[in-house]
């Protein structure tokens, strides 16, 4: 937020009078915002801070009331697991898989069309809250095509099979593992232009493919640490702490059976600028 404001600063430095500014930020209810504001510089904060918990796939402001929103590696995450792929005998059932990496092209699909319809919904409320004129920054994972999968889905795969190897002891049930998908897409490019473009209130200004987290090329300790922190969440709300604890014991251990390391994967992401017209 201090680089996007020290870019307005700049911008407006002919300009008179002082601009002021105020960030809100937004994460979901569960967000630890203590945190968040305990983690803020203390001096020399050039704005004033403020939150709203509320899922983005909803109104979060009042009209017109924002000039710049910043949506950072947070899109990815859809609102909800697709329907249909905990629903036996359905064409997306996903039956001991826990995401559509490596899962029949009808579980891929069933993500696509829910991340369709969310990106729809957030886009709409966006046009609502963004300001004739404002912009939207989105740093997200994606992929440069669909051919192409990402290394934080294939680390998914890793995952799924800790969980149905303790499946297999008798630590889970199969029907667990069954009813638990995570929520996440990692969309091609294309795919996020085509839809933004449906969305007339807005026009892009600039989408580029970036370099991944530097996180995951830490070796596979961190990339261990790095999955963690983004699925704890997802994984303690369905299978409980115990579980999730041990699952992440394993991954630390069987690291290179897993091939945490040696996955030849991308990851990428992409950048974009988007105008409210
Ligand atoms: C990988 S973290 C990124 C956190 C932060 N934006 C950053 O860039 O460091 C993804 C965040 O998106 C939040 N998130 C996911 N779905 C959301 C939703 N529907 N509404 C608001 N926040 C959401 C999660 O709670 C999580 O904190």
């Amino acid at each position: 937020m201090e680089t996007i404001i020290e870019a307005v600063q700049r911008k407006y430095s002919n300009k008179s009078g002082q601009l002021e500014f105020q960030v809100v930020f937004n994460d979901r209810v569960g967000n630890d915002f203590n945190t968040l504001f305990a983690s803020l510089p203390e001096h020399g904060r050039n704005y004033f801070a403020a939150a709203v918990a509320a899922s983005f796939y909803g109104r979060v402001f009042p009209s017109s009331s924002i000039h710049i929103a910043y949506s950072s590696a947070a899109l990815n995450w859809l609102s909800k697991a697709p329907e249909g792929l905990t629903v036996e005998g359905s064409p997306a059932w996903n039956g001991g898989k826990i995401h559509y990496s490596g899962a029949p092209d009808a579980v891929a699909r069933a993500y696509e069309q829910q991340f369709e319809e969310d990106m729809e919904m957030f886009f709409r409320c966006r046009a609502q809250e963004i300001a004739a004129g404002g912009l939207i920054l989105i740093i997200m994972a994606a992929v440069a095509d669909t051919h192409c999968q990402h290394r934080v889905a294939k680390m998914l795969t890793s995952i799924e099979s800790i969980l149905i190897d303790m499946v297999k002891e008798g630590v889970l049930s199969q029907e667990r593992v069954d009813s638990f998908n995570v929520p996440i897409v990692f969309p091609c490019v294309e795919d996020i232009r085509r839809l933004v473009g449906k969305i007339n209130s807005f026009e892009i200004v600039k989408m580029e493919m970036i370099k991944g987290e530097s996180a995951m090329e830490g070796g596979t300790e961190t990339a261990v640490m790095h999955i963690r922190a983004g699925l704890e969440g997802t994984l303690t709300n369905h299978f409980g702490n115990e579980i999730v604890e041990q699952v992440f014991v394993r991954a630390m251990q069987h690291q290179q059976k897993l091939h945490f390391a040696q996955i030849n994967t991308s990851t990428t992401g992409v950048f974009a600028v988007i105008k409210r017209n």
